[in-house]
């Protein structure tokens, strides 16, 4: 049979998460009312926060993505070494699925999973990547994978590879790593893992990489702000906020904040906050490893067989478990 005679895979879809308005909306009042304000990074992700944080992975001086991509272009033969033969490709927090998507050539999975918090943010990359590769089966799961790994009797049996790269895990403060490489674990016996993690660097080429000259990831952070007025009907001014990200050595972390520029109040149905000036809002921490740190992270969460592919700066490393 020649590939034109293969009849053509449709991609199929399962929504398994499910927002519920009312936790939603007491989770951020809860956030904005905390003495030290915090607002969830799952929020920078409207629409238009995706499209900010696409460009953000273009910018000269945001790093990761393009490193890691040359990791695992580079280092491809001994990724596929190192999770053997498998059957499916998990791809966690998918979104365009390019990622996965150049990996097919060398991993050569049977079947593509994508998993996202909403189905809908796959349809289209998952439709695209399917013209591509016609023979791979191919299925899209809506579900929040900080919450639960159980993953849906259609992802099927045999042998799986969890592929969850961009460094993703560095939102997460280390205890809810170890966590998350836990239940990963726990929700696939016997597969195999493939995670991108940034390194800790020179303090001036992380700092760029969250203040870019054009101002691309201030508008993402500030962006959370109409997101936030939308979902819990506040009154946030984007004008009377700024971006500031910095790195904290002794956490090995970047944090992202958004500060008051001025006294302020914001109000939303049942509550309300004042704001002094200089008062930040927590959006985002991004911990940085070193390689040694993560390996240890990786093992206490019960994974073995750990190998650590880097570019040659040290700067990203693309880790391999089973
Ligand atoms: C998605 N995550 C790994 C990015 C990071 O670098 O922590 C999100 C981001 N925040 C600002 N720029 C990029």
């Amino acid at each position: 049979m020649t590939l034109r005679d293969t009849p053509l895979r449709v991609p199929r879809f399962i929504q398994l998460h499910r927002e519920d308005a009312v936790d939603t909306r007491a989770e951020l009042a809860a956030g904005l009312s905390a003495p030290a304000a915090s607002i969830a990074p799952k929020w920078f992700y409207d629409a238009l926060g995706s499209r900010l944080f696409d460009a953000i992975t273009e910018l000269p001086e945001y790093y990761p993505t393009r490193t890691e991509a040359a990791i695992m272009a580079a280092q491809q033969a001994q990724i596929a070494g190192s999770v053997g033969r498998f059957r499916t490709l998990i791809d966690l927090g998918a979104g365009n699925c390019v990622k996965a998507g150049r990996l097919f050539a060398t991993l050569q999975p049977h079947r593509y999973v994508a998993v996202d918090i909403s189905v809908e943010f796959l349809r289209q990359a998952i439709a695209c990547l399917q013209r591509e590769h016609p023979t791979v089966d191919m299925l899209g799961v809506g579900l929040d994978f900080s919450q639960t790994l159980v993953l849906p009797p259609e992802v099927g049996d045999g042998p799986r590879t969890l592929f969850y790269p961009g460094s993703s895990i560095g939102n997460l403060a280390p205890d809810a790593a170890l966590a998350f490489l836990r239940r990963a674990r726990q929700g696939s016996p016997g597969c195999h893992l493939v995670i991108g993690v940034d390194l800790v660097k020179d303090f001036a080429t992380l700092h760029a990489a969250y203040n870019d000259s054009l101002g691309v990831t201030a508008a993402f952070n500030l962006n959370v702000l109409p997101h936030v007025n939308r979902v819990l009907g506040s009154d946030f001014d984007l004008r009377q906020w700024r971006h500031v990200a910095f790195f904290d050595e002794s956490a090995s972390r970047i944090e992202m904040h958004l500060e008051a520029r001025e006294p302020l109040v914001v109000r939303w149905p049942d509550g309300e906050r004042a704001f002094a000036a200089g008062e930040r809002i927590h959006t985002e921490n991004s911990y940085k490893y070193v390689q040694e740190s993560f390996d240890a992270l990786l093992r206490a969460a019960g994974w073995a067989h750990t190998r650590c592919c880097t570019d040659e700066r040290a700067w990203f490393a693309v880790f391999c478990a089973a």
